[in-house]
């Protein structure tokens, strides 16, 4: 036993769990993720899995992307990035919702699968079912040679690295920094983006690992905020565009692993219901980044300062208004606004983990989940 012990204690790596260390690995997973795939000075990006399917790129009407938990908000990360670049319509579905419900699919759909263990019970079956109707399917996974990779047509590789805590964190930064990817070739291929702006955007991808090395400083400072909440019941999660998606991810992340609700929101939907829920017992989290929305976050940071709430604000370096109205505040670089879900996703990462911590969880075995569902 006590060599099972030594065992694990090496495979951590020195990390208390599982899960930190993966959150440290990011910087490095994404580097590998990114390797032999983005050459920025020549404005080239290599995808092997999916080259044969250029000419589909060009014409495709529409994109589907299925997937379920934490793959499914790199979808809708997908959805933003997809949409703005290379301006094809996207939608992202539950997979487990998509399979049963009769969806209107044609040949000239491609649907993207994202799993990180490609086993996914729901998202093998809403492949099957795609597959049927005559779309072209990719998938996006990380464990090599899995399920899903098996039936797609083509795919890309996550490369990330076994993930052993049952919450995803490197998968999820590694989806995110595919479909960015995927979003700049299908622009590029479609002739969406002058090729000055691809090597612009290649050039600020390939500084993420770095930004994303940075970040992860904010641990200390995320520590004391973790133990300042540890002992709430709820908590929101809110962002606007881009940030919405990482919101959800923050909320998922909070409630599986130290069983505190939390729900993720677009920050302007709060005052549509969610804004009754303020008190002063109630902290809420914002994605508050210099970006196209930040005038607009911070009137939703004021609703909720109005109404006693506590703000953790995840801020962009150097920041001063949000600073004077947060309650808390975690600064990370600054970096154009398609590159803020790979950062702002850490200190959500690990908050959860603090607050999981010193709630005394097991944060990388959380009760009642598995790694893989491979069941309905
Ligand atoms: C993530 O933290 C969850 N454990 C879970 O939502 C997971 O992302 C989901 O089950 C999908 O798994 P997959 O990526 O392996 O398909």
């Amino acid at each position: 036993q006590e060599l099972e012990l030594k065992l694990e204690m090496l495979e951590k790596g020195g990390y208390d769990h599982f899960m930190l260390k993966e959150i440290y690995e990011q910087p490095r997973s994404i580097r590998d993720c990114l390797r032999g795939r983005i050459y920025p000075t020549e404005g080239l990006v290599q995808l092997g899995g999916i080259k044969d399917y250029i000419e589909k790129l060009k014409e495709l009407d529409r994109i589907i992307i299925v997937a379920c938990g934490t793959s499914w908000h790199a979808g809708l990360v997908g959805e933003y990035l997809i949409e703005e670049y290379a301006r094809v319509p996207v939608e992202v579905e539950y997979a487990s919702e998509f399979r049963y419900r009769n969806p209107i699919i044609t040949p000239n759909d491609l649907v993207i699968a994202i799993s990180q263990s490609g086993e996914t019970a729901d998202t093998m079956a809403a492949i099957e079912l795609a597959k049927e109707m005559g779309a072209t399917i990719f998938g996006i996974c990380n464990v090599v040679g899995a399920s899903i990779p098996r039936i797609t047509h083509a795919g890309v590789y996550t490369h990330a690295g076994p993930e052993i805590g049952v919450a995803s964190t490197k998968a999820f930064t590694a989806q995110v920094t595919i479909l960015t990817l995927m979003a700049f070739y299908i622009a590029q291929q479609r002739g969406n983006i002058t090729q000055s702006k691809f090597i612009e955007y290649l050039t600020e991808l390939d500084k993420v690992p770095d930004l994303v090395e940075q970040t992860l400083k904010c641990n200390d400072t995320v520590k004391a905020i973790a133990e300042r909440f540890k002992d709430s019941a709820n908590c929101l999660f809110l962002g606007r565009g881009v940030s919405f998606p990482v919101a959800l991810e923050g909320a998922l992340k909070l409630k599986e692993i130290s069983y505190i609700h939390a729900e993720g929101y677009p920050a302007a939907e709060m005052k549509h219901g969610p804004i009754a829920l303020i008190d002063a017992e109630m902290p809420v989290v914002f994605i508050a980044t210099k970006n196209s929305s930040y005038e607009k976050v911070i009137s939703n940071i004021q609703e909720v300062k109005a109404r006693g709430g506590k703000v953790i604000a995840i801020v962009s370096e150097g920041d001063v208004e949000v600073k004077e109205m947060a309650d808390y505040v975690i600064e990370i670089p600054l970096t154009g606004e398609t590159f803020v879900p790979l950062l702002a996703t850490i200190p959500l990462q690990l908050l959860s983990y603090h607050i999981a911590v010193m709630r005394g969880c097991n944060v990388d075995q959380p009760r009642n989940l598995a790694k893989s569902v491979t069941v309905e």
